[in-house]
């Protein structure tokens, strides 16, 4: 979903911006742009596809410059073209303009600039933003951009240079993300921190109507009525190996096999073992409300409301809690009436997904205390809420979510361990439930030894069009989210389904073409599963167990088995969701998509 980049000092400012862009190129998007500035000189280039089409453009071009913007566009308004691209100009080409979100009244701005006498060149909404900037411009860029920002409704993340002010970039921000970098004699500012990783971990989250000047050695922070803000240095944890393959081919490759990893550090220094009580920091804030807490709403979308849908069940194990499960996009239009002390927790990998953010805001509105499991810090979910925990698992750069599906797991696991501590659950029970959580790092690892034969399995049904997931209670969302996992990288269909279903309708699919995966780990649902599989061998159809380590049975009744660890039921899904997720990539591995970043998909959803 579009990226911003943008640069002041004295490194060579077109690699920098052209590797930022890179580093931003999982977001998803259309085309790039750039904009390079040498004293009152703006060299600016814009190319339609991938950044290396940008490049080819570069190529052999002396661009050099102390200060500059770049942008790789995810086209709302005005198809994915050269001249709709980012930067937009104004006529006299003085103000260059990089643009993330939506200007939602451009087309009442487009008729009065027009009536003006402005001539248009894109169909974007973006390029109001240039005529209105070059028509406030009176010797002072940032004043120009403040006032522009009170004509403006809707969302953006903007940078801009100005021919006359070398050396200089103002940035501003509402609704969409920037990010601001500090090192020595550089300043940088970003959509997210992994544009600027390798040159800094120091860090300004700028926020909503504000707006900041840069320069090579300065920032200045001011609100959309110039007010001046000082703002904190945060220190990011991620590193420059973080935004590496390492050798892995892909990011989700390696990003599925950093999860033994991201799962300890989802429980690092949160365990108190003897007491078997987790310990959440991060939740304190509201914790003379929350222990009584008797209604939870989870609120997320995609990969992240699955992770919703296993906790659920997980709190309903550990805790006397009433919770719900929503989709963020749908929860919002509701009519919310929420019993005394209910909280809302946000899921979000990004913390910018448009739809959690504008769910939660509407719960707050209507009295909810708000709590956030969440990736990314600093992120808009995460300021919103009153408290949260965050994953610590570094940037997830592939466009499917992998490590951090189970770092929420974890930490859903963690809270509900938590409450239901505080409520019914024994001493006993607690320190089992930790003993068993500690073990599932090596247990993934056990399931990885199997990947040449998860691989092999993926090659006899790669070509299968049609694929059915089937799970009951922990695993039921693991059917959810191993089916999207295989929709949205491999682009081959799949469903996920509550085994239970089965005789509702979906047996009527079933077919010697169309392969199920049935998640049959030796739980309370091992019988059930066991007739639903049955049912579909009866009609020919392929099966490929997810199923307990040294179960003899069911290797008689499926195709295939991939086999996982035993561990407590409601730890069960941390184990099965590793066999999809394989299954997935080397589907979509066999059939040459793009991993990292399959077609019309965006790793932060910022845009309703
Ligand atoms: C997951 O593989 C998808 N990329 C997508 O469903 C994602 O989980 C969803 O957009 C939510 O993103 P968030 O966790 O950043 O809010
Ligand atoms: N709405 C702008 C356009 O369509 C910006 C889109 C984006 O965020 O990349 O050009």
């Amino acid at each position: 979903m579009c990226g911003i980049v943008c640069y002041v000092g004295p490194r060579d400012t077109k690699s920098v911006l052209i590797e930022g862009l890179k580093q931003l190129e999982y977001r998803g998007y259309d085309s790039a742009g750039i904009a390079v500035q040498h004293g009152n000189q703006i060299a600016c280039h814009r190319a339609v596809g991938k950044i290396v089409e940008l490049e080819k453009k570069l190529a052999g071009l002396d661009i050099t410059g102390e200060s500059g913007i770049a942008h790789t566009r995810w086209a709302t308004h005005g198809a994915p073209t050269e001249e709709n691209a980012h930067p937009h100009r104004d006529e006299k080409e003085n103000v260059f303009v990089i643009h993330n979100g939506i200007i939602e009244n451009y087309h009442t701005l487009r008729k009065r600039l027009q009536q003006e006498g402005v001539h248009f060149r894109s169909e974007t909404d973006t390029e109001v933003l240039a005529h209105l900037i070059a028509h406030y411009y009176d010797g002072s860029l940032s004043e120009a951009v403040r006032k522009t920002m009170g004509q403006v409704e809707g969302t953006f993340g903007i940078a801009v240079i100005h021919r006359n002010e070398p050396g200089r970039v103002v940035v501003a921000r509402r609704g969409s993300p920037l990010i601001i970098g500090l090192s020595d004699g550089s300043r940088f500012a970003a959509s997210d921190v992994s544009a600027m990783v390798r040159y800094t971990n120091q860090v300004i989250h700028l926020q909503d109507n504000e707006l900041a000047v840069l320069t090579k050695d300065d920032v200045s922070i001011s609100t959309a009525q110039a007010v001046s803000v000082k703002r904190d240095v945060e220190t990011v944890e991620w590193r420059g190996e973080d935004i590496e393959l390492s050798g892995f081919p892909h990011f989700m490759l390696k990003e599925i096999y950093e999860q033994p990893n991201t799962i300890e550090n989802a429980m690092r220094g949160r365990l108190e073992p003897a007491e078997g009580v987790p310990k959440l920091g991060g939740i304190m804030p509201v914790w003379d409300r929350l222990k009584d807490c008797r209604h939870l709403v989870i609120v997320a979308c995609g990969t992240s409301f699955y992770a919703g849908c296993v906790g659920r069940y997980v709190f309903e194990k550990l805790t006397e809690i009433d919770v719900q499960v929503e989709l963020a996009s749908e929860f919002r239009y509701r009519k919310l009436n929420f019993p005394h002390n209910t909280f809302i927790l946000a899921l979000s990998q990004s913390g910018e997904t448009a739809d959690t953010l504008a769910a939660i805001k509407e719960a707050k509105r209507k009295g909810a205390s708000l709590l956030g499991i969440v990736n990314v810090v600093g992120s808009s979910i995460a300021r919103e809420t009153d408290a949260g925990v965050y994953n610590h698992a570094g940037p997830e750069i592939g466009v499917a979510s992998t490590k951090i599906f189970t770092s929420q797991l974890t930490i859903l696991t963690l809270l509900a361990l938590l409450l239901g501590r505080h409520q019914n659950l024994s001493l006993t029970d607690g320190v089992e439930a930790i003993r068993a959580l500690k073990q599932v790092p090596e247990q993934i690892k056990a399931i990885f030894a199997q990947a040449n034969h998860i691989e092999a399995i993926a090659e006899n049904y790669y070509h299968c069009s049609n694929w059915l997931f089937l799970g009951r209670k922990y695993n039921y969302p693991i059917a959810m989210e191993g089916a999207l996992k295989l929709k949205e990288i491999s682009y081959i269909h799949a469903e996920g389904y509550p085994a239970g279903e089965m005789k509702h309708g979906p047996i009527a699919l079933v077919n010697p073409e169309m392969p199920t995966v049935a998640i049959v780990p030796q739980d309370d649902m091992y019988e059930k599963m066991i007739s639903n599989i049955q049912e579909v061998k009866s009609r020919r159809g392929p099966v490929i167990a997810i199923a307990t380590q040294g179960d003899a049975k069911i290797r008689e009744l499926v195709d295939e088995v991939i086999e996982v660890p035993p561990t407590l039921s409601f730890l069960n899904p941390l184990l099965t969701v590793i066999p999809c997720q394989l299954l997935a990539y080397y589907c979509a591995k066999f059939l040459n998509r793009d991993i990292d970043q399959p077609r019309n998909l965006a790793k932060s959803v910022t845009v309703e």
